[in-house]
């Protein structure tokens, strides 16, 4: 082991700049960085360009709008996403192709053809229509990782009717209060799901969420689990029973470009997820070009995106790019570690994947877990590697490198955000020398920026706030039914034409990007967006809690762990006991995922003198740092004591 961790000292230690092998470079789609230049001098050309990679059922007359902060793409163009994605390939003969190679976590596994997803993506959306669903109307999708989820939604997106897929992980409230904000008439769900040998209840849940949703007419549920199930007549159908009597045929809706495809919701700062609206003309040309350039697809490719289809990663680069791009790929629905820790290894050996793409959250669970279980599968197929989801530390990058890609593939860090739709910074594979721990340069098209907080570009070495300079096809139109906080979130800070992306950044050099990390209060935990403010809200709805503050404090697994500092109400007891519950109450309210690593109870939390949480000292105290300034206090006195309390930490992982 030690010899192992000195070889990747080493590979660290050597500053090496990773250039693309001459075989990579000679074979990649793109190899010739003038496409950056071509790019730049003529964006709407390039863009113009890329979108014949896409058909149009009425071509478009216009390439973009801007409109400061709103836009329009391919303005004119009608087409369907699930005809790009299905169809045309079967009409063009390719429907005896491999959509997806899915293993279900127990070990089942299924092989669907292109043929196999449009029949069955037919039926569905013709079952959905006997159930009212029409153009327009949006319709939830709460499922594990199966098959049935990219059916759904490209059933939704062949009817034009917009899909809001909730993360499976997610609980009852979290689903509830995204159906209501989205007012679905039908959710697609299923009894449960597999994840570490226990099965999520699935159904269980949705009828918890249910019973505040006015706006559900229908249940349609996937049998996965098996188990007795309630059901209630009029609303509730099998989706197996619902499909198995339609036809398999079902004209494509013809769709302006900038109609809605979904909506996918994220956190933001404060407590009410935003419905981040994407529209289908721009997004499919983004999502398609970027999968085929950045993943460099080639016919004979077995692409692997390890996400979850909860999640936009999945949308893009598990459902409509590698879809659009007839490629590949593999499913996966359950844990990396179940039942041993080479479960990925062994799939990608079993169906020769050439590409990965993952978190780096899970590169280091990898990396902690060893490299005896990679080593113990043949991964002589990757060809090309990926990384998503929160920075990169060089170390993880080196040994993703080393002991996953072999030292022979590339790995691009992608960056990319649910409101962008596309990956926007990252290398292209064949073009760009790797730099570990940075996404390297802006998407040729892309004019990105880091700026001061007057607005002034910054130069090497120092950090600021990165921005997006001109409008990019996949990005987001608005925030659903909220256009206002559109406007306020991203576009405010400096004029409505630049893009506040949240994220901190710097630049060396050689004009590399390098992300810092969030500079608002959204937290990044093992890659998945949470609002401080919705776990503070999930606290204080329990009954013991008077008041409840969160930060994030950095963590070698998880990037950032939630750290809670808790006053409780007169009466109660901050022990053991109720700091388990507390971290249960979280767990139940919006998800595990949200679940704080520590909670430490404190008399009072350190406040300015209009009232405002300084969460800026409790983050000095959560990393245990020097404390900032405290002179603005009102209550300067409780500072010491936090630091106390918090070496008596109660209730951590
Ligand atoms: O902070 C950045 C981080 O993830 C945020 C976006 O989260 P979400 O909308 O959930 O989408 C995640 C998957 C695209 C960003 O604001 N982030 C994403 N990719 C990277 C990253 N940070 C650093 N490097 C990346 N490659």
């Amino acid at each position: 082991m030690a010899k192992k961790e000195a070889a990747i000292d080493a590979l660290l230690s050597e500053n090496r700049v990773f250039e693309p092998s001459r075989d990579f470079r000679s074979r990649a789609l793109w190899n010739d960085p003038s496409i950056y230049e071509r790019a730049a001098k003529d964006p709407e050309a390039f863009w113009a360009e890329q979108a014949a990679s896409v058909s149009w059922l009425r071509k478009w007359d216009r390439v973009v709008e801007w409109n400061p902060p709103w836009v329009k793409w391919f303005l004119g163009g009608k087409l369907n996403a699930a005809y790009n994605c299905l169809d045309r390939h079967v009409e063009d003969g390719g429907g005896d192709k491999v959509a997806y190679y899915w293993e279900g976590e127990p070990g089942e596994e299924r092989v669907l053809t292109y043929r196999d997803v449009y029949l069955e993506v037919c039926r569905l959306a013709n079952g959905l229509k006997s159930l009212g669903v029409k153009k327009g109307d949006r319709v939830a999708i709460y499922l594990g990782m199966v098959p049935e989820l990219p059916i759904a939604m490209l059933a939704c997106a062949r009817l034009g009717a917009p899909h809001s897929v909730v993360f499976g992980g997610f609980a009852a409230s979290a689903l509830r209060d995204r159906i209501n904000d989205a007012e679905a008439k039908v959710l697609i769900t299923a009894d449960g799901g597999y994840r570490r040998g226990q099965v999520v209840p699935l159904k269980q849940n949705a009828e918890e969420a249910i019973r505040e949703c006015p706006s559900i007419r229908h249940v349609v549920t996937v049998r996965r689990t098996g188990g007795d199930h309630p059901f209630t007549a009029g609303r509730d159908l099998w989706y197996q029973d619902l499909i198995a009597e339609q036809p398999a045929e079902c004209p494509p809706e013809p769709m302006d470009a900038e109609d809605l495809l979904y909506i996918l919701y994220t956190s933001g700062t404060t407590g009410k997820p935003k419905g981040i609206v994407h529209t289908t003309g721009g997004y499919m040309v983004g999502v398609a070009t970027t999968h085929r350039f950045i993943f460099d697809i080639h016919d004979d490719d077995v692409y692997w995106c390890a996400a979850d289809i909860g999640w936009v990663t999945g949308h893009s680069y598990i459902v409509y790019g590698p879809l659009a791009n007839h490629a590949t790929g593999i499913l996966y629905e359950g844990a990396p570690d179940w039942p041993d820790k080479d479960r990925l290894w062994s799939i990608v050996e079993k169906r020769k994947a050439t590409i990965l793409y993952t978190a780096p959250t899970a590169i280091r669970a990898f990396m902690r877990w060893g490299p005896e279980y990679p080593d113990k599968h043949d991964l002589s197929s990757l060809r090309l590697l990926g990384t998503v989801g929160e920075p990169i530390n060089p170390e993880a990058w080196v040994w993703y490198w080393k002991y996953i890609g072999t030292e022979r593939c590339p790995i691009v860090d992608t960056w990319w955000q649910t409101e962008t739709g596309m990956i926007l910074i990252t290398p292209l594979p064949g073009i760009t020398a790797l730099k570990p721990g940075s996404a390297t340069r802006p998407f040729p098209g892309i004019e990105a920026d880091i700026y001061d907080e007057h607005g002034h570009t910054v130069g090497p070495g120092s950090g600021g706030y990165l921005v997006l300079k001109r409008p990019w096809p996949a990005m987001f139109r608005t925030i659903y039914k909220d256009p206002e906080r559109y406007v306020q979130t991203y576009f405010s800070k400096y004029s409505p034409d630049v893009y506040l992306a949240g994220d901190g950044a710097k630049r060396d050099d050689d004009g590399y990007f390098w992300l810092l990390g969030r500079i608002d209060d959204v937290m990044n935990v093992a890659g998945h967006r949470i609002s401080t403010y919705e776990v503070e809200s999930a606290l204080v709805d329990n009954p013991r809690v008077a008041e409840a503050a969160v930060v994030a404090k950095s963590d070698p697994e998880v990037g950032q762990a939630i750290v809670a500092f808790v006053t409780l109400k007169a009466g109660q007891v901050g022990d053991q006991t109720v700091a388990t519950e507390l971290r249960e109450h979280v767990a139940k309210v919006i998800g595990k995922i949200a679940r704080p690593h520590a909670i430490i109870f404190t008399d009072d939390l350190p406040k300015t003198r209009s009232g405002k949480i300084m969460r800026r000292l409790l983050r000095d105290v959560a990393e245990g740092r020097q404390l900032g300034d405290v002179t603005t206090l009102a209550n300067a006195e409780i500072v010491e004591q936090i630091r106390d309390m918090a070496s008596v930490r109660t209730g951590e992982d």
